[in-house]
């Protein structure tokens, strides 16, 4: 039997509504939908290799072997898939980011939607968007966002078969940038999903989950409405709700640096002052700074004059993810 190969691209996207929590952690069953954009500007390339003469799986991770969490991450999901296609191969996976690792940039819903894309490809398995969306998820829920184009939402579902990302914008329908306040760090923090596992200790998690169809609701509104100050309003009580969740749960998960808080009160005032901008942050000091892709610039030179902020990484809207042809 000959080598079945495929490589795919697929972009990490911001969430606007989180997911934090989840009603069934082994299927990754969220206990509330989530709404994100793609990034144009950032990408995981992927290529999966099933090999017959392979007794095990492999991972390359920017050239370096993956270390052993992360190959065992990998190795469950390709399961999945061979599940799926009742087939036993190992594979080799080659997988590349293009921006850089160590920055605490969550690259778990690229490097899943890529793989779920790659590995099915490579082994002829025809798939629609939705069943690849459900697929990815079993990797990273967040992954299920990266497989549609532009803007997405995931709805939470009722079971594996329901729980998937559907694209409800185009990248070109609204021109909005994500300018990446990237920040230094110290300790390493506690992985998201080890964070989704605690969700439930905060007794402010339930009134989160609770709000969320109508905070879902405000901000697919105002995104079809291209209202930027209500998508702003909207993502910055999200974003400050999971964090409360965070704070609260036990063991407390406290993500920000001190600079942290300083861009949100700058985006805050830059806001104030007519600037269109808006902050958002995931399970990391890092602050997301979103915008109207014409201001992108601007908004990245203010905060580079932040003390504390190492880079501004900046990204419009990304596509779905597709199959890279060799
Ligand atoms: C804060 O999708 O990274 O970024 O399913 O365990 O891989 P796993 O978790 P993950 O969680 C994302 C958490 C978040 C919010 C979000 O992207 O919705």
């Amino acid at each position: 039997m000959s080598l079945r190969s495929a490589r795919a691209i697929a972009h990490p996207n911001i969430a606007f509504i989180k997911y934090w929590g989840n009603r069934d952690a082994a299927l990754r069953l969220p206990s509330n939908g989530s709404i994100s954009m793609n990034l144009e500007g950032l990408a995981t390339r992927t290529r999966v290799t099933f090999d017959p003469s392979s007794e095990s799986d492999e991972l390359l991770l920017n050239g370096k072997p993956a270390n052993k969490s992360a190959l065992s991450r990998a190795s469950d999901f390709l399961d999945i898939v061979r599940n799926l296609a009742s087939i036993q191969l190992r594979a080799s996976v080659v997988s590349e980011n293009d921006f850089p690792t160590g920055a605490g940039i969550a690259s778990s819903a690229s490097a899943f939607s890529a793989l779920a894309l790659a590995s099915t490809a490579a082994l002829g398995m025809k798939m629609s968007e939705a069943e690849l969306s459900r697929l990815a998820r079993r990797g990273s829920g967040s992954a299920c966002r990266s497989i549609p184009e532009g803007f997405t939402e995931w709805a939470a579902g009722l079971s594996d078969l329901d729980s998937f990302a559907c694209s409800f914008a185009a990248p070109s329908y609204w021109q909005l940038a994500d300018c990446i306040a990237v920040v230094q760090t110290g300790e390493k923090q506690a992985g998201s999903t080890e964070g989704h596992k605690i969700a439930n200790t905060s007794p402010v998690q339930r009134a989160r989950v609770e709000d969320a169809p109508r905070r879902l609701e405000i901000c697919r509104e105002a995104i079809l409405k291209k209202d930027f100050e209500k998508l702003a309003d909207i993502i910055e009580l999200d974003s400050n709700l999971l964090h409360a969740v965070m704070m609260t749960s036990d063991p407390r998960l406290y993500y920000w640096q001190g600079v942290t808080l300083e861009v949100m009160r700058s985006v805050q005032s830059w806001r104030q002052s007519g600037i269109p901008c808006a902050f958002t942050i995931d399970a990391g000091p890092n602050v997301h700074v979103i915008c109207l892709a014409d201001e992108s610039e601007r908004i990245s030179n203010l905060l580079q004059d932040i003390p504390g902020v190492n880079t501004v990484l900046i990204s419009r809207v990304g596509g779905a993810a597709r199959l890279l042809l060799d």
